[in-house]
């Protein structure tokens, strides 16, 4: 029997992200994440960061009410989030690091210096019957230490892999990609579900989930920003029909 291809958890933040440029209320993150479950989603991914800057404290609410496969919420291990965790009751959460001044996440948890902070986040979350997923490295270290924290999911960070090859630095693309495939069979033989995430594209996705580790990816700029180009040509020609619709109550 063919192996199935890792669950697709579609990160639907930038959604979210253009909707606050403008202020207002469109474009709706929770209409794209119906969407995207119509397409094939197999989870929908969102992010409440300390600053609101994308995802609000609504939409969460509102993406758990009203979205029929699992919501992984990400999130930095404070007592705020883990309050609003507790009571949004999400399939998974995804403890990261945060720090106002970045773009995004730009690099894995520190588990192996910060396992005493994060500790009684995992153990309440664990408790709450929410599935952890910690954001790191793909290092032996952090593995070993989520695997001491009793993180059942890790998730690793392929942004560094996915840049370097993006910038054209095959050796370090190269070697940032065999440290996640040690990684994935790292985590599996320490009974952890390894996921992958951060920057991946078409290629890198085809190319990290020939490995059967891989138990689910999780993307989110690429596809927000094809889904211009994909869809950009349905809207012109609705646009266009709404227009002519309008013109022929004229005659
Ligand atoms: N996984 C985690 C933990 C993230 O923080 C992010 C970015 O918000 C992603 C996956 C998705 O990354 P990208 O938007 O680059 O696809």
């Amino acid at each position: 029997m063919p192996l199935l291809p890792p669950r697709l958890g579609v990160n639907i933040d930038h959604v979210a992200t253009v909707r606050n440029a403008r202020g207002g209320v469109l474009p709706d993150p929770v209409r794209a994440a119906l969407v995207a479950i119509e397409a094939g989603a197999d989870g929908i991914t969102a992010h409440l960061r300390e600053d609101r800057r994308h995802i609000r404290d609504a939409d969460m609410e509102r993406l758990k009410a009203e979205i029929s496969k699992p919501l992984n919420f990400e999130m930095a291990a404070t007592d705020e989030m883990l309050a609003i965790a507790l009571k949004t009751k999400p399939h998974a959460v995804c403890l990261v690091p945060e720090k106002r001044e970045e773009r995004t996440t730009e690099g894995g948890l520190d588990v192996v210096s910060n396992d005493n902070h994060l500790k009684p986040y995992i153990a309440k979350l664990n408790d709450a019957g929410i599935r952890v997923s910690l954001f790191i490295a793909a290092d032996p270290a952090a593995i070993d230490a989520a695997h001491r924290l009793k993180a059942p999911v890790v998730e690793f960070h392929s942004g560094g892999w996915c840049d370097a090859l993006a910038e054209g630095h095959k050796a370090k693309a190269d070697a940032e990609y065999q440290r996640i495939v040690a990684g994935l069979k790292q985590a599996v033989a320490l009974g952890i579900e390894p996921h992958v995430g951060h920057g991946l594209d078409y290629a890198t996705a085809e190319m990290i989930s020939a490995h059967p580790e891989v138990a689910e990816l999780n993307i989110g700029h690429f596809l927000i920003g094809e889904s211009v180009f994909v869809g950009l040509p349905q809207a012109i020609r609705t646009m266009k029909a709404a227009m002519a619709a309008g013109r022929a109550r004229a005659e």
